[in-house]
């Protein structure tokens, strides 16, 4: 009696624990309220609703290499296993950083970009024996952090004038702070602002879902003529892998996440401070789009914050140190911060602000202690 008790534990612990990494939503999974953490964007038609509830399991969904998962790479078999806190759909701790390698030459540069390097990897070493693309000369890892998929169909949302408006290369203000667009070629020599991504590389959610699905999940998608998304792996599932209802299903559900919703808290003092020390000139508190104002605490620019000595990937039109701005809202939840990680507090990614940010450091430091925990108070609220 005893005996089977143990094993029906033991059995218990051993589901509960494998639970951990498997789907997280099923059939009966409630719906978080509209605007809530995880829930819809708006109030959806019932149609619509369906849709959102079909993209969500889809996102959660574990594929199998019988569907396309896989070939020639992945990194996970969901994209659940990277945004999941935290609510799904948001970013990921530090155990789901990708990573992306080069050569600078030991850190005197330039930075030159190997084959394979640019693919964000979460297992593969860069001397991989047997691949074709496998390149020991590579000195310069760099981790990339899962940010958050809420909201992303606001920013999708936003003038692309409204960005292109607080463009400053040259410093002509002399303010310090030099913001540039990211602008990617999607085809056919039409040129957009890129808005996701760390270095701001890819301009619309779609065109990220699909990069995703063959990046992440090694899924091949149908030819849409942007440039984005893996079209074929060759591998023995027909292409394209991705079945297109549940394609649709799943580009709806990134499209229609709320943002992260404010705590609510009285916070004027700190947001004064953030104006005042300059943290607003690159984390524009809002961006028209065409719902309305997207709060979302960013200019969607390329600036340099870090210190000279840095050593990063660069990009075409990114180069070494450029990071887009961050939006800032869900802040109080998706520790750690900066593309990195690096940064496991607030605190610590706002001292690790240089360069273009080294005046609004410097001001934050010059702070009163009352000061600063007002801003906190702030940012905490975000
Ligand atoms: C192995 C972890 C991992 C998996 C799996 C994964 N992602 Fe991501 N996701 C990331 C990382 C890391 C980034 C940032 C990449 C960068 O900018 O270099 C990201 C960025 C994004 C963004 C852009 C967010 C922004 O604001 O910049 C979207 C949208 C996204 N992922 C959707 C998906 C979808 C859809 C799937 C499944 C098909 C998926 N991801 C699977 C790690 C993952
Ligand atoms: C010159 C532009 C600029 C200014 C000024 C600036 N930031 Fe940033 N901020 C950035 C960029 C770019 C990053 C991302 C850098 C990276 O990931 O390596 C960032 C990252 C952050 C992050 C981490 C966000 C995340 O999701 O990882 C926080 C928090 C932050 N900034 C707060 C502030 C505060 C508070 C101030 C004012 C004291 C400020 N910033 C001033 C450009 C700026």
């Amino acid at each position: 009696m005893t005996q089977i008790k143990c094993l029906l534990i033991f059995l218990m612990a051993f589901l509960t624990a494998g639970m951990l990494s498997a789907e997280i939503i099923d059939d009966d999974t409630p719906v978080p309220a509209v605007g809530d953490w995880g829930g819809p964007d708006r109030v959806l038609t019932a149609a619509e609703f369906e849709q959102w509830i079909r993209g969500r399991k889809v996102f959660d969904k574990d594929w199998r290499q019988s569907e396309g998962l896989g070939s020639p790479d992945m990194n996970a078999d969901s994209c659940r296993a990277c945004h999941q806190k935290p609510v799904i759909g948001a970013g990921g701790l530090l155990d789901t950083n990708v990573t992306q390698f080069g050569n600078d030459n030991g850190g005197l540069g330039p930075f030159i970009a190997l084959p394979g390097g640019p693919v964000a990897s979460k297992l593969r070493r860069p001397d991989t024996p047997g691949r074709e693309d496998a390149d020991a000369s590579a000195d310069i890892f760099e981790q990339r952090q899962t940010p958050s998929v809420l909201g992303a169909g606001a920013i999708d949302s936003i003038f692309e004038a409204q960005i292109f408006a607080n463009e400053d290369p040259m410093d002509v203000n002399g303010d310090g702070v030099r913001g540039v667009a990211r602008i990617v070629d999607v085809g056919g020599g039409v040129l957009e602002a890129g808005r996701f991504g760390w270095k701001g590389q890819i301009p619309k959610v779609s065109d990220f879902v699909r990069d995703a699905l063959g990046g992440e999940l090694g899924m091949t998608v149908f030819d849409d003529g942007r440039g984005f998304g893996l079209l074929s792996d060759g591998d023995a599932i027909a292409d394209p892998e991705m079945p297109i209802q549940e394609y649709n299903d799943l580009i709806f559900y990134n499209q229609h996440l709320a943002p992260p919703p404010r705590g609510g808290g009285q916070v004027a003092a700190g947001e004064v401070l953030f104006e005042s020390v300059g943290c607003a000139t690159c984390h524009t508190p809002e961006l028209l789009g065409s719902n309305g104002p997207v709060p979302l605490y960013s200019n969607l620019l390329l600036h340099d914050i870090h210190e000279d000595d840095f050593r990063g990937m660069a990009e075409p039109q990114a180069p070494v140190g450029f990071y887009k701005t961050p939006p800032l809202w869900g802040l109080r939840k998706s520790a750690p911060y900066l593309h990195d990680g690096r940064a496991t507090t607030i605190v610590q990614a706002i001292e690790m602000h240089f360069d273009e940010a080294n005046l609004s450091r410097q001001n934050y430091l010059n702070l009163t202690t009352q000061e600063r925990e007002d801003l906190l108070l702030f940012l905490n609220d975000l």
